[in-house]
């Protein structure tokens, strides 16, 4: 009998599929995928696929923009509820209430927001190219930034650019406890904290490294350093542990009362709705699948297809 790992593979073969995963995914279905990746890399091999399917194997605003870069594709999510508390923190009606109050205002919005977002949108950016794009803007006009106002506040901070920043955030981000992350230093004097710019302020203060969820699994394999402690989605450690098997990776603890990472709240639940059962059979039977309307979907590309062409 074929185990689930022969079977995705032949599935895959058969209906000329291709598996997208992000980092935040289980490491068995990290293990499937045919790539895996940051939100920027994902949208670009989501642009540049020959497949006739796109599995993706990450949250539903992820799959709702490969179907924007390509609407003769299937694209398929494991789990259509597998959504993201903070594009969620965005809705599309008091969004645009906000951005009235900014006439003539240039719009970059995180690649974590619906399609409704996006079509309201000047320009998507990732955690990867959000510095590049606020800076590409010219200094005279007013920048709303959206969802995420903890990346926000990094960007405006680093760049020295005033920004009007929508009040969204992670749940997943701001899980993680200063005063646990300080405790783990003690103990381990020589670990160097890295972090997802989704977090507090305070939480990047202590960080040695700043950066999208590819920028710090490399930091992990240039750095000479034997030990971080990483502060973001736990799922990434699997990747940085298979590149640098001999050093030690601690997971960002939540602020959860327990000393490790007890209540599970640094795993996203959203990302972790998708198992590999879901993955083979969404694969089988060719569903759920992500449907947009051609008008907003035309709308939806604009912003994003000026943040590719900027990366
Ligand atoms: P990146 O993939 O850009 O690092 O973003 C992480 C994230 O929160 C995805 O939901
Ligand atoms: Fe959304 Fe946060 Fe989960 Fe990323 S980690 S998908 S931002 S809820």
């Amino acid at each position: 009998m074929k185990d689930i790992f022969d079977e995705i593979a032949s599935l895959k073969r058969e209906k000329n599929a291709v598996i997208l995963a992000h980092y935040y995914q289980e490491p068995d279905i990290q293990d499937v995928a045919d790539f895996v990746g940051d939100s920027l890399e994902l949208s670009k091999k989501a642009a540049a696929t020959g497949a006739r399917i796109i599995v993706f194997a990450g949250v539903h605003f992820m799959a709702e923009t490969a179907k924007i870069l390509n609407p003769a594709k299937k694209v398929l999510l494991p789990d259509l509820k597998a959504g993201c508390s903070l594009a969620d923190s965005c809705p599309p009606a008091p969004f645009a209430l906000f951005k009235a109050k900014y006439p003539g205002a240039v719009v970059i919005s995180y690649i974590n927001c619906s399609a409704e977002i996006k079509a309201l949108s000047d320009y998507i950016c990732t955690s990867s190219n959000a510095e590049k794009i606020v800076r590409s803007i010219s200094p005279d006009k007013t920048i709303i930034f959206a969802p995420d106002k903890n990346l926000g506040a990094y960007l405006v901070k680093k760049t020295g650019r005033p920004m009007a920043l929508w009040q969204g955030s992670c749940i997943v981000h701001e899980t993680f406890s200063e005063k646990k992350i300080v405790q783990l230093k003690t103990r381990y004097p020589d670990a160097l904290v890295i972090a997802h710019p989704e977090c507090e302020e305070p939480i990047l203060k202590l960080a040695d490294h700043i950066g999208s969820t590819s920028s710090l699994l490399k930091f992990t394999q240039q750095n000479p350093a034997r030990q971080f402690i990483v502060v973001t989605e736990a799922g990434i450690i699997h990747q940085m542990k298979k590149a640098s098997p001999g050093k030690e990776f601690f997971a960002g603890p939540p602020d959860d009362g327990a000393e490790t990472a007890a209540c599970g709240c640094n795993e996203c639940p959203h990302m972790k709705r998708n198992t590999l059962e879901k993955l083979r059979d969404c694969l089988r039977d060719e569903t759920p699948e992500i449907v947009l309307g051609e008008p907003l979907r035309i709308k939806a590309l604009v912003p994003i297809e000026r943040m590719l062409a900027l990366s």
